[in-house]
Formats: C-alpha cells, sequence, structure tokens
C-alpha cells in the first residue's frame, strides 16, 4: 500500500478536526473524519451506535472503515480518538498515509473536555471531578499508541495555525507539499 493520506490522531479534544479542517483547506485537500464517516454510513450518531450496538460494534466500524479509506484518494483524515488504539489500527494508518500525533497536555484536554463532554460517549457521564482521573488513566493507557506516530505535533491554547504550520513544515521536509 502507498503512503497517501495524512492521518491526524490523538485523545479527544485535542484539536483534530479544527486543525484537520484548516490545515486540508490551505494544502488544498479533502477532509474527512472517520467519526463523521461512520455516521454517513451507519445514518447513525456516533453516541447512537454506543448506546445501541455497544462500543465494541463501533470498534468493528472504525476498523472496517480504514480498508476503505485507503481505497480513497488523498486526504487530510481527523481520527477517532480511540481509533489507533485497537486491533492492529495503528499499523494500518501507518501503512497506508503519514501519521501525526496531535498532542496537548492533560491539563489542556481537561479543560477542553469539560466544556465540550455532552457528545462524547466515553465521557458524558463522568462527573465533573471525576473528569481528570478519567482522562489520565485513559490517555496514559492509549499514549502507546498515539507514540508510534511518524510525527509529534503539540496543540495547546486556542493557536491552530501554530499547529498547522508546524505540519506543513513536516510535510515539506518530506516532500508531501
Ligand atoms: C472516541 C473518540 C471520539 C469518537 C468516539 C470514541 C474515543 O472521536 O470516535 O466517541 O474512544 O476516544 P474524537 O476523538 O474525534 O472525539
Amino acid at each position: 500500500m502507498k503512503k497517501k493520506h495524512i492521518y491526524l490522531i490523538g485523545f479527544m479534544g485535542s484539536g483534530k478536526s479544527t486543525v484537520g479542517k484548516m490545515l486540508a483547506e490551505q494544502i488544498e485537500l479533502p477532509f474527512m473524519d472517520t467519526d463523521q464517516l461512520i455516521e454517513d454510513k451507519t445514518n447513525k450518531t456516533v453516541e447512537n451506535i454506543f448506546q445501541e450496538d455497544g462500543e465494541e460494534a463501533f470498534r468493528i466500524l472504525e476498523t472496517d472503515l480504514l480498508v476503505e479509506i485507503e481505497n480513497k484518494d488523498r486526504a487530510v483524515i481527523a481520527v477517532g480518538g480511540g481509533l489507533p488504539c485497537y486491533k492492529n489500527n495503528i499499523k494500518a494508518l501507518r501503512d497506508s498515509g503519514l501519521v501525526i500525533y496531535l498532542n496537548s497536555s492533560l491539563l489542556t484536554l481537561i479543560k477542553r473536555l469539560r466544556l465540550d463532554k455532552g457528545s462524547r460517549p466515553l465521557i458524558k457521564s463522568v462527573l465533573d471531578e471525576e473528569l481528570p482521573r478519567k482522562i489520565e488513566a485513559m490517555l496514559s493507557d492509549r499514549v502507546v499508541f498515539y507514540k508510534m506516530a511518524d510525527v509529534f505535533v503539540p496543540n495547546e491554547g486556542n493557536n491552530p495555525q501554530k499547529a498547522i504550520d508546524d505540519i506543513k513544515r513536516e510535510l515539506t521536509k518530506r516532500e508531501w507539499i
């Protein structure tokens, strides 16, 4: 499989969708989001899939989706936070594209997710006071997979353009753009 896509991976709230959309526009590639692709395909929201079919069913949809994505034209793809951490998905990502880990500190993630947990099935019913511990535990399980990315890009504060500039620099260096 020829490497072609630009994948953004990272924990929920790391800014994959924001950075991905802006990056795609600036380098003139289509943008895709694995959650959105699953919602389009199943005609259900991610929240409903978790609720009605369970997390395992969602993880199967994610893995199946990777095969379909590999056959699409080059795109910038925001990848659901859990996707790289199941099955052998991180390998499939690495084999078919450049994998960029959008990396935010625990404190930044807690701050962002506290404001925006309502539509996220894995944390929506976690009490605010339990949220830091929950995020820390999930992150510590997942970071080993995120660290298998090709490139690490920090995304702190509220300056997505800085992360985008870092990514563009990497893409130029690797002659991807
Ligand atoms: C998940 C992250 C979500 C979505 C689902 C599960 C996870 O995507 O795929 O709620 O396991 O971390 P985002 O990372 O885009 O929020």
